[in-house]
């Protein structure tokens, strides 16, 4: 393992704002479900989750545009989520905080009490095998998972370069019969792009320098 990835790593377990359980299964409940906001934010405003938040681009610029909700960026990957907890420290947003979790074991870690009202999905594996479904962010497992425990509002949004996942997503929206807000397979051509969605990922520049178009998702969880 690289010098640099053994640094973030042991930076990581010193930021007060960076949480990594033991894995073990069946995972536990964590002593802040449900609590995030009285023990850890220490205020009462909503909750937004990044999923596969990798470095938190839309953690870091969600937190600064929205001061009144808390946020916290998900991924497994510890020396991705160091980049958005150093920036966030060193800016003093206090509102945020990251995970370090299999996103399969969410629900030990939230409940309905924490106000979820929004989730993002920024640019997730795709898992195009269909033997891999199952893997997906956005299928119905997933989906009934984050119902668990997010808020009967909450709203999801997926930002991804992989059109067969937005139409894969499309599909499970409407077989569930969800309502879709916003959805478009060129985000950069569509009237919907303002400060919010003019925020851009590590993997997004990368999709935007070869040429993709982005495809951007929005509906409502239940
Ligand atoms: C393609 S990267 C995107 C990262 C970031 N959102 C971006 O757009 O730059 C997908 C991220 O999801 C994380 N990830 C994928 N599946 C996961 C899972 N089941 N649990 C936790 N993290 C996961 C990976 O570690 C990776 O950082």
């Amino acid at each position: 393992m690289g010098k640099n990835k053994l640094k973030r790593f042991a930076e990581n377990s010193t930021f007060p704002h960076v949480f990594q359980p033991r894995m073990e299964f069946p995972m536990p409940d964590h002593p802040l479900k449900g609590k995030w906001q009285t023990d850890f934010f220490k205020n009462s405003h909503p909750l937004t989750l990044e999923l596969g938040c990798g470095r938190a681009e839309y953690t870091v610029g969600l937190s600064a545009i929205f001061p009144a909700r808390n946020f916290i960026g998900i991924d497994w990957k510890g020396a991705r989520i160091w980049r958005g907890a150093k920036t966030t420290l060193d800016n003093g947003q206090t509102n945020t905080a990251f995970l370090r979790i299999m996103i399969g074991t969410i629900a030990a870690f939230f409940s309905k009490e924490d106000q979820i009202k929004d989730l993002w999905i920024t640019f997730p594996d795709p898992q195009p095998r269909d033997s891999r479904e199952h893997k997906r962010l956005t299928s119905p497992e997933f989906l009934e998972r984050y119902r668990s425990f997010a808020d009967a509002d909450c709203v999801v949004h997926l930002k991804t370069d992989s059109h067969p996942l937005y139409a894969y997503t499309l599909e499970v929206v409407r077989a569930q019969g969800l309502s879709v807000l916003a959805a478009t397979d060129d985000l950069y051509a569509s009237d919907l792009v303002d400060e919010v969605l003019s925020i851009k990922t590590t993997y997004e520049k990368i999709w935007l320098a070869q040429g993709d178009k982005i495809c951007y998702l929005r509906f409502k969880l239940s």
